[in-house]
């Protein structure tokens, strides 16, 4: 831990993909405005390239240092080998106090690695999140218990996640409840201005059809699942003429290539390039319901009060479902196509979906992080009261 006497604490923030900048750019945004206390170095694995720059540039962020890793097609041994490497470099010429991550991807994992090769502290936003299936999602959910094992400081979002870290026998002083970072950015993006520019989502009328938002790219998804998701939607737009769905589709050519075989040139389907996050929130915001396989989206909907689909047999999000909030429903062609029915059909359950609180976060969790951040620098045993946790049971 830096010394007490210490001017700055030099506070490196890794981000590689592009949910990864959405949901820490509230926190560097707030470690920037307080130089004073902190040195930030932004460190770009890009993991992810149009997707990154997308988020980054909408953020204003500006990474000190940019990887660039990306490959078209990238396997995960190799992905994880040139982050390792080249983080492990990296971190031996910024030499920063502690490490900061967020998320569950190959770039937090291979980052926290490096980091613990080279002793230096970890704290790790959206910790403590599990399926308890090692294989879905594939591989984040092990990518987040193996980076919890070399953590110092846990974040985590939601009271069950700070559970399932106890119970995985992290110290309680170690972990802080903070809410997710993701209702930080996206209340602050849904009240900016917007208008849709775009020639395709400019002419959209959403009195006059229904708009179910679609978003999936999941790696234990590709193959059949994917094409029995793809399958459903076509289906669900020939049973119902007052529906329209958006797609952006993934750049991943796996995916890429699946969703236009099946869902290519029909009529009120509209497979777009993946947009920028302020044009997707607009999007979310116009939208009756949403069929994903997102993880962020899944925090996302309850908070503008969208009901949800899972397309995936498990969540470590479990909130939203056990609220009543969004339904898993799995990638079984004739379930996905029954529960969107039903939701499309049924006012009143349609209604029972959206009325309840946000349990995954109040738009606060970057000023809990670095209030506990500020703490953990002093020496501090108690990072943040109970009282100062975000509580998704109070007002
Ligand atoms: C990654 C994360 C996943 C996260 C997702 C968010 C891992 C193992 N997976 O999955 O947890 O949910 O990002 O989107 O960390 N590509 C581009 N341009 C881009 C991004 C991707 O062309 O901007 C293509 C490339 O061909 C690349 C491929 O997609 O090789 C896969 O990218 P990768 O980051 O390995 O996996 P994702 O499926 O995006
Ligand atoms: N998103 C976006 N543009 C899109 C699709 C999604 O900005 O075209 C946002 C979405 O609102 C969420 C994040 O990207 O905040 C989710 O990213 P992704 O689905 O790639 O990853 P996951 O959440 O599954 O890790």
């Amino acid at each position: 831990m830096p010394e007490e006497s210490k001017k700055n604490t030099k506070v490196m923030v890794v981000a590689g993909t592009r949910p990864e900048v959405i949901k820490i750019a509230p926190v560097i945004k707030k470690l920037q405005n307080q130089p004073d206390k902190f040195k930030t170095v932004v460190v770009a694995t890009a993991q992810h390239r149009e997707l990154l720059d997308q988020a980054l540039s909408l953020f204003n962020i500006k990474p000190d240092i940019d990887l660039n890793l990306m490959n078209p097609q990238q396997g995960l041994p190799e992905l994880t080998g040139r982050v390792l490497e080249s983080m492990s470099v990296t971190l031996s010429e910024v030499n920063p106090d502690i490490v900061l991550v967020q998320g569950d991807t190959t770039t937090v994992f291979a980052s926290v690695l490096a980091a613990f090769y080279q002793k230096i502290p970890v704290a790790h936003i959206e910790a403590g999140l599990r399926s308890y299936n090692n294989y879905s999602p594939f591989p984040e959910e092990m990518n987040r218990r193996l980076t919890t094992a070399m953590t110092d400081i846990h974040f985590a979002p939601t009271l069950s996640a700070k559970k399932a870290l106890l119970r995985e026998g992290i110290a309680v002083d170690k972990i802080v409840v903070t809410g997710n970072t993701v209702v930080d950015a996206l209340m602050h993006i849904s009240q900016l201005p917007f208008t849709f520019n775009d020639a395709l989502l400019g002419n959209l009328d959403f009195d006059k059809h229904r708009l179910v938002l679609v978003t999936s790219h999941r790696r234990e998804s590709w193959g059949a699942e994917l094409e029995n998701i793809c399958k459903a939607i076509k289906t669900l737009v020939e049973k119902h003429p007052d529906i329209i769905i958006v797609y952006p589709v993934h750049p991943n050519p796996i995916v890429k290539n699946t969703a236009k075989k099946i869902l290519g040139g029909i009529n009120r389907i509209y497979l777009v390039d993946p947009l920028d996050y302020i044009t997707f929130v607009n999007l979310m915001k116009n939208c009756y319901m949403i069929l994903t396989d997102s993880g962020g989206l899944q925090e996302e909907a309850p908070t503008l009060k969208k009901p949800l689909l899972l397309l995936r047999d498990v969540t470590e999000r479990p909130e939203a479902f056990d609220a009543g909030l969004a339904k898993i429903v799995g990638t079984d062609q004739r379930k996905i196509i029954l529960e969107s029915d039903n939701l499309l059909n049924d006012t009143q359950l349609y209604q029972k979906m959206v009325n309840s609180r946000n349990p995954y976060g109040d738009g606060r969790a970057a000023d809990r992080i670095v209030k506990a951040l500020i703490r953990w620098v002093k020496g501090e045993n108690q990072l943040l009261t109970p009282f100062e946790e975000f509580n998704a049971q109070a007002d």
